[in-house]
C-alpha cells in the first residue's frame, strides 16, 4: 500500500442544500451554468439554482447531452473564452458533470480541446468547478474523471486532472424524485461496477480497502432489494452517498483496479448507444468468467462476505452466477440484444476500436487482450 490521497471536494448532503451555492461560489466571480437537456427545468432545481445565484452574475450554457460530446461541449468553451467566465457550475448526472470539467480544462488551454481526451495535453490548471448532483452514478461529483465522447468518430475517452475536481458538490437526495426508472437503475449498476473494478482483481493485505467495498456492495444489494418501496428518504440518501463513495477515490487506493469492464462497455455506448451502467452489466459476467482464474481468490472472497454463500470448489462461479442475478433482479440485461448487423461484424468493429484506443492489454494484470476481449464479446453478445 502506497499512495497520496487527498479529496478536497466540499460535500454539502441532505434537503434544502441548493441554497449553499450562493456562499461557495464566490460572489464576483462570473459564472457559467452548464446542464443538460432540461430535466431541471422540470423538477424544480433550475428554479433553486437561480434563486440561490440571485446576487452572482451567471450565464448558462445547456443541452448537454448524455454520453457528453466534444463537439456540443466547444461550443461552451467558445462562451466561457467570450466571457471570460471565473467559475463553473455544473447542474445535472455525470454527463453534465463530466461535460463541466472539460470545459473548466479546455477553457483554459489554447490549443484544440480534444487534446486532453488524446492526452497530448496534460491538464494542469481549469476553472473552477462546482456540482449540484441529480443523478447518482458516476462519483463525478467528487473524483477528478472525466469521460466525453467524439461524436464524430465514435470515440468515447477519459481524462483524469485533479485540477478539475469539483470545490463542492450539493447533494440533495429530493433530486432523484424525478428520475425515470431507466436513470435509476443505471445508477445502481455503475455504482455496483465501480466497487467491483477495485475489488475483483487479487487479494491484497488492504483490510480497510476490502472491508469498505463490501460494505458499499452489501449496501447496493439491500437498495435492489428494497426497489419495489424506494420511494422514501432513506433509500435516495442511501443509494445517493454509496454511489459517491464507490467512485471517490478511497476504496482504490494502493490496490490494483481492473477497468476492463468500463473500457470495452465504452465501446458499446460509443457504437450502439447503449445506457453506460446497462453497458457494464452486459460485459462484466462475461469478463469474470473470462478471467476466473485470475480472479478465482477474489470471487471467493466476495461469495463469502458478501453474498453469504458458503465454501464450496465452485465458489467463484456461484459468485458470478450472483452477480447476474443481482443484474436480473432489476430486470437489467447481461447480453447485447438489440444490435445492427451480424454478431461477427458487431464484435469485429469493437476489437477494432479497442485496438484504435489503444486497449491492448486491459485489467489488472495487463492479461486481457484484443483476444480476450473478442472471447468476452463471444458471451456478452447474443
Ligand atoms: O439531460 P437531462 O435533461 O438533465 O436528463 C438526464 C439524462 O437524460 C437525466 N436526468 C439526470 N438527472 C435527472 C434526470 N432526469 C430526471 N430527473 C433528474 N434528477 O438522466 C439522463 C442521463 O444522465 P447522465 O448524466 O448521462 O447519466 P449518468 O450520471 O449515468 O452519467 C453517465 C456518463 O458518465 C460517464 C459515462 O461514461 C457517461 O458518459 N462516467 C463518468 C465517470 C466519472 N466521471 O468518474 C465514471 C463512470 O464510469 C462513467 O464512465
Ligand atoms: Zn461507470
Amino acid at each position: 500500500m502506497e499512495f497520496s490521497y487527498l479529496n478536497p471536494t466540499q460535500i454539502h448532503f441532505g434537503k434544502n442544500q441548493i441554497q449553499s451555492i450562493a456562499q461557495d461560489i464566490p460572489r464576483e466571480k462570473k459564472v457559467l451554468v452548464i446542464y443538460g437537456g432540461g430535466s431541471i427545468k422540470k423538477n424544480g432545481v433550475y428554479q433553486q439554482v437561480s434563486t440561490a445565484l440571485a446576487n452572482h452574475h451567471w450565464l448558462e450554457f445547456s443541452g448537454v447531452e448524455a454520453n457528453p460530446t466534444v463537439e456540443t461541449l466547444d461550443r461552451a468553451v467558445a462562451v466561457a473564452k467570450q466571457q471570460n467566465v471565473q467559475y463553473i457550475l455544473a447542474v445535472g448526472g455525470g454527463s453534465v458533470i463530466d461535460g463541466a470539467k472539460y470545459v473548466a480544462a479546455a477553457a483554459m488551454y489554447s490549443g484544440v480541446g480534444w487534446d486532453i481526451l488524446l492526452g497530448t495535453h496534460a491538464v494542469s490548471q481549469a476553472l473552477p468547478l462546482g456540482v449540484v448532483l441529480t443523478l447518482p452514478a458516476t462519483g463525478s461529483e467528487s473524483n477528478a474523471g472525466s469521460v466525453i465522447t467524439k461524436a464524430a468518430s465514435n470515440q468515447k475517452l477519459f481524462f483524469s486532472s485533479p485540477a478539475v475536481r469539483p470545490k463542492f458538490a450539493v447533494m440533495d437526495p429530493d433530486v432523484m424524485k424525478s428520475l425515470p426508472e431507466q436513470q435509476l437503475i443505471n445508477g445502481i449498476v455503475d455504482a455496483w461496477v465501480h466497487v467491483c473494478e477495485q475489488y475483483i482483481t487479487r487479494p491484497t493485505a488492504a483490510l480497510v480497502q476490502d472491508g469498505y467495498a463490501e460494505t458499499l456492495l452489501k449496501s447496493l444489494i439491500i437498495l435492489a432489494k428494497q426497489y419495489p418501496d424506494r420511494d422514501n428518504d432513506a433509500w435516495r440518501a442511501n443509494l445517493m452517498w454509496t454511489a459517491n463513495q464507490a467512485l471517490n477515490g478511497l476504496i482504490g487506493l494502493g490496490v490494483p483496479q481492473d477497468w476492463a469492464t468500463h473500457m470495452i462497455g465504452h465501446e458499446l455506448t460509443a457504437l450502439h448507444g447503449v445506457d453506460h451502467g446497462r453497458s457494464l452489466a452486459i460485459i462484466q459476467p462475461a469478463l469474470l468468467r473470462n478471467q476466473l482464474e485470475a480472479k478465482r481468490e477474489k470471487l471467493e472472497q466476495m461469495g463469502i462476505n458478501v453474498f453469504g454463500l458458503p465454501k464450496s470448489v465452485d465458489l467463484a462461479e456461484k459468485a458470478v452466477s450472483e452477480i447476474e442475478s443481482f443484474y436480473h433482479s432489476l430486470n437489467v440485461a447481461t447480453t447485447l440484444n438489440q444490435y445492427q448487423g451480424e454478431k461477427s461484424a458487431v464484435i469485429a468493429t469493437i476489437v477494432e476500436q479497442l485496438q484504435a484506443h489503444g486497449r491492448l492489454e486491459l485489467g489488472e494484470n495487463q492479461a486481457i487482450t484484443l483476444l480476450h476481449s473478442q472471447q468476452i464479446l463471444e458471451r456478452a453478445i447474443a
